[in-house]
């Protein structure tokens, strides 16, 4: 996850030249930044280069990545007149740019490593679409969702709709395995994820895994929700680092992989307590198939770029093993 981001000095470069949207609209430079990670450490995949926001300039609601700020939607979704005036484009059209990214990252990568694609899930998309920016408490969100349930659900048809298209638009371009981040849904309790959510990721999944390529469904503080997620869909489940991978996997049961779960700041610690904290997760994982050594969130752009080679180096030694 944002395994480019913005710790690679190399990444820091290209963003010197040119815009967050203007690199992901140019699928060479785009290709280029995916295959960043590649080029500097051992990893055993990449991660496409675009942003899971990218879905919704084409419905008309102003996307920007605004300097300091995060991104912004300048005209935010807050009422059934919002939803009803979302526009509608084939992504095949609007998103072109990511399909031709992958094209070339594919066949620049030939056999060193399979590439993830990657989308927004429904819940997380409509959080910065009726926020407008990022959230502490998602007040708007949680306002529509309970002020005006059709709407609600109007709007999380459209985007899982979206999303579907997006995903199976990438898996033709060549993606081999696809991530859905559902950052944010740990904000909801199991009730409200059952009735606002649920739905809509199981209709979401159950039609991308007609596809046939490896599904990862990953959320943030969702440890009172994994059994819920699970039921959804998907064939890995992320964890983040508040909950015990073993614990965690206990409860999902031997079905579904699990990805996870370092926490990022861990990678700000010296390098022998970053291979005791990989050494206590591969041991959580215990050996058995289907774990992702993977971070609990994204790497923070502050990290020491030799932290993330040694934690590289640690997982492989130690998984070895
Ligand atoms: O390695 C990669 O860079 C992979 C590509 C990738 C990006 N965003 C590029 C990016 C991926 C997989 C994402 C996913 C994404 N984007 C998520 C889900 C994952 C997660 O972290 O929960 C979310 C919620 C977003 C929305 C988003 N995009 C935010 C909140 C921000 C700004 C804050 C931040 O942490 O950077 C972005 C901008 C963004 N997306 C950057 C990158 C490299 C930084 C842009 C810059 O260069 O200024």
């Amino acid at each position: 996850m944002r395994q480019a981001g913005r710790f690679l000095p190399e990444y820091r470069a290209l963003r010197a030249q040119h815009g967050f949207l203007e690199l992901c609209k140019t699928p060479a430079l785009a290709a280029e930044v995916t295959l960043l990670p590649i080029r500097r450490f051992p990893v055993d995949a990449a991660i496409l280069f675009a942003d899971i926001l990218l879905v919704l300039e084409p419905m008309g609601v102003g996307l920007e990545f605004a300097k300091g700020d995060g991104p912004v939607i300048h005209h935010p979704v807050r009422t059934r007149e919002d939803v009803g005036r979302l526009t509608r484009a084939p992504v095949q059209m609007t998103l072109a740019f990511v399909l031709e990214t992958i094209r070339l990252a594919r066949a620049e990568l030939g056999a060193r490593a399979p590439l993830i694609g990657f989308a927004g899930a429904p819940f997380t998309l409509a959080s910065y679409l009726v926020e407008g920016r990022g959230s502490r408490n998602y007040v708007h969100t949680k306002t529509l969702m309970y002020g005006d349930p059709r709407a609600w659900h109007a709007l999380m048809e459209r985007l899982a709709e979206t999303t579907v298209d997006y995903v199976q638009a990438q898996i033709a371009a060549g993606v081999q395995a696809v991530q859905l981040f559902d950052s944010w849904v740990g904000c909801l309790g199991p009730d409200d994820y059952r009735e606002y959510v649920l739905p809509h990721m199981r209709a979401a999944l159950a039609a991308i895994a007609t596809a046939g390529v490896p599904v990862i469904h990953f959320g943030t503080g969702t440890s009172a929700l994994l059994e819920l997620m699970r039921d959804a869909g998907g064939d890995v489940i992320g964890l983040d680092w508040r909950v015990d991978l073993a614990e965690a996997w206990g409860r999902l049961g031997p079905g579904v992989g699990v990805q996870g779960n370092l926490d990022p700041v861990a990678l700000f610690a010296p390098p022998e307590e970053i291979r005791r904290h990989a050494a206590r997760i591969l041991g959580r994982a215990g050996g058995r198939p289907g774990h992702i050594f993977n971070l609990g969130h994204g790497v923070l752009p502050e990290t020491p770029v030799e932290h993330v080679a040694a934690l590289v180096d640690a997982v492989h030694e130690l998984s070895a093993r």
